[in-house]
């Protein structure tokens, strides 16, 4: 099933150079989504795809591994003697140290193709992004129409960000910089844009005036895996929160762009970064909760602690967090954003609620108290959206009502094959689209507002509450009375 492309800009040949080119990222997300879009047709007949490696590991060995991730990564009719056909295309290159000697076989590879854009994608640790692009630069193979793609984690703090920034730009331009969020790839995250820009039935109300809260969960029912050293010395508040949360944030809480051109939405975007509340000592004993998880089972299957997963015997490490977060502006004073996440809850989730105040006069008073209506952005497993609303039960007994959904799921609305989120992230930096990648600025702002949260954790020792793997985390401690965290599992989804 091919994906339609009518409005779709050319994209020009290009080299794509990945660096941890034999990476589990680059196995999973970053070849499979190359794949994909070959296979759709989205890609020009002249690429190059050079898988950089620091050690020489066998052709066989590598190419079945990739086959086998491609043959996985996604559930539709293809012609798999494609997959041959894109492996004709790619080249392993071993680079042990970034020399000009150790790169002298990616320069004549490269130097094959002179009229074709270079990018170059960096899937390795952050402490690596300034010697590969000093290299690079070096080498005479960054030009005008290079591009780089910086996977997180962009360094653990403000400065260590600031300082691989001072680096790469000595290569570098900001305009050939992709530093790439997955959340914003994803297509439910995209369409948050369309349901608030493209519907006047929202953007009217969305305000402090009509919405009470709103609460952004992201929750994983899977542990720390095999990362759990890289895991231990980020927490969930630098893995997920600082990226992924605060994009969701923002999408929710932008003041309209001009235009969709990428500094319009980024300018917005920062606006709402800046505008968040710094955290002291003291708010974030009230407004936040950290979290790790011990022992628990779900299904009868026993699971490990955290502790017994990173095999220590101590760490302080939060697996889970829940945060109040403030916007001092004029559209959203008053109104929290709650953001939770954690490893080893009770399910794989994520969703944004809106909850919108309740009517300003209650006209049915002898049925209590109306709650406000609720907006339901399911962004993963199932894509949906919900406009929670109240309902006459019918029949004799006056006007009793209740709480019904009105339900949007996106696989019965549309029979596309849902791309994965680095398909359209890779496309939008091979066509030079950065509307959905991080800027600089937009980087730094997060890393403020994230550092008074680590710095007053250290102030206020806040200490992690123990959650059992398997279970809701200890989210509503820091919710104020009458609300709660509106639903964790399937079966509260049913029980509306
Ligand atoms: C990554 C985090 O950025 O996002 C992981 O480093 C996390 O810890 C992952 O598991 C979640 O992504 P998704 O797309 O599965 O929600």
């Amino acid at each position: 099933m091919s994906v339609s492309l009518k409005n779709a800009m050319i994209i020009k040949p290009f080299n794509a150079v990945v660096y941890g080119g034999d990476g589990d990222l680059a196995f999973r997300k970053i070849y499979p989504a190359l794949f994909h879009r070959f296979v759709d047709n989205q890609l020009p007949n002249e690429f190059k795809l050079f898988a950089i490696t620091r050690t020489d590991k066998k052709h066989g060995v590598f190419f079945q591994e990739l086959r086998n991730f491609i043959e996985q990564s996604a559930a539709y009719d293809y012609d798999k003697g494609l997959i041959d056909v894109f492996f004709k295309k790619m080249r392993i290159i071993v680079v042990a140290n970034h020399t000009e000697a150790d790169y002298h076989e990616l320069k004549t590879a490269i130097e094959e193709q002179p009229n074709y854009q270079s990018v170059y994608y960096l899937s390795t640790p952050s402490d690596a992004f300034g010697p590969i692009c000093d290299c690079l630069k070096r080498c005479g193979l960054v030009n005008a129409k290079s591009k780089v793609v910086l996977e997180k984690p962009l360094g653990n703090s403000l400065a260590s960000s600031k300082e691989i920034h001072q680096k790469i730009i000595k290569s570098f331009n900001e305009n050939q910089i992709y530093r790439i969020d997955h959340y914003l790839g994803k297509e439910t995250v995209q369409n948050l844009m369309v349901l608030r820009f493209a519907n006047h039935l929202f953007e009217y109300s969305w305000n402090s005036e009509h919405i009470e809260s709103v609460q952004i969960t992201v929750a994983e029912s899977l542990g720390v895996e095999k990362r759990g050293d890289y895991y231990d010395h980020s927490g969930a508040l630098l893995d997920m929160v600082q990226n992924h949360l605060l994009q969701l944030l923002c999408l929710i809480a932008m003041e309209p762009p001009a235009k969709l051109e990428a500094d319009f939405v980024r300018n917005e975007k920062l606006k709402v970064l800046n505008s968040l509340r710094l955290y002291d000592k003291d708010a974030v004993i009230k407004d936040t909760v950290r979290g790790q998880y011990s022992r628990g089972a779900v299904n009868g299957v026993q699971l490990n602690s955290y502790l017994e997963d990173i095999e220590k015997y101590a760490s302080n490490t939060e697996t889970f967090v829940a945060i109040k977060a403030h916007i001092d502006n004029w559209r959203w004073k008053n109104t929290p954003f709650y953001l939770q996440t954690g490893k080893r809850m009770s399910a794989r989730y994520s969703e944004i609620v809106i909850n919108f105040r309740s009517v300003k006069h209650n006209v049915f008073p002898l049925q209590g108290e109306i709650p406000g209506n609720q907006l339901i952005i399911r962004l993963q497993p199932e894509e949906r959206i919900e406009l929670v609303q109240m309902t006459k039960l019918p029949g004799p007994g006056g006007y009793r009502y209740k709480p019904i959904s009105l339900k949007l799921d996106y696989v019965d609305s549309f029979t596309e094959r849902f791309p994965e989120a680095y398909e359209r992230l890779i496309v939008d930096v091979l066509r030079g689209n950065q509307t959905l990648f991080m800027r600089q600025d937009e980087l730094e702002a997060a890393w403020i507002w994230i550092e008074s949260i680590v710095k007053s954790w250290d102030e206020s020792k806040l200490k992690n509450v123990l959650y059992e793997a398997g279970s809701h985390g200890p989210g509503d401690l820091i919710m104020d009375k009458n609300q709660k965290w509106l639903r964790h599992t399937e079966d509260d989804f049913k029980a509306i």
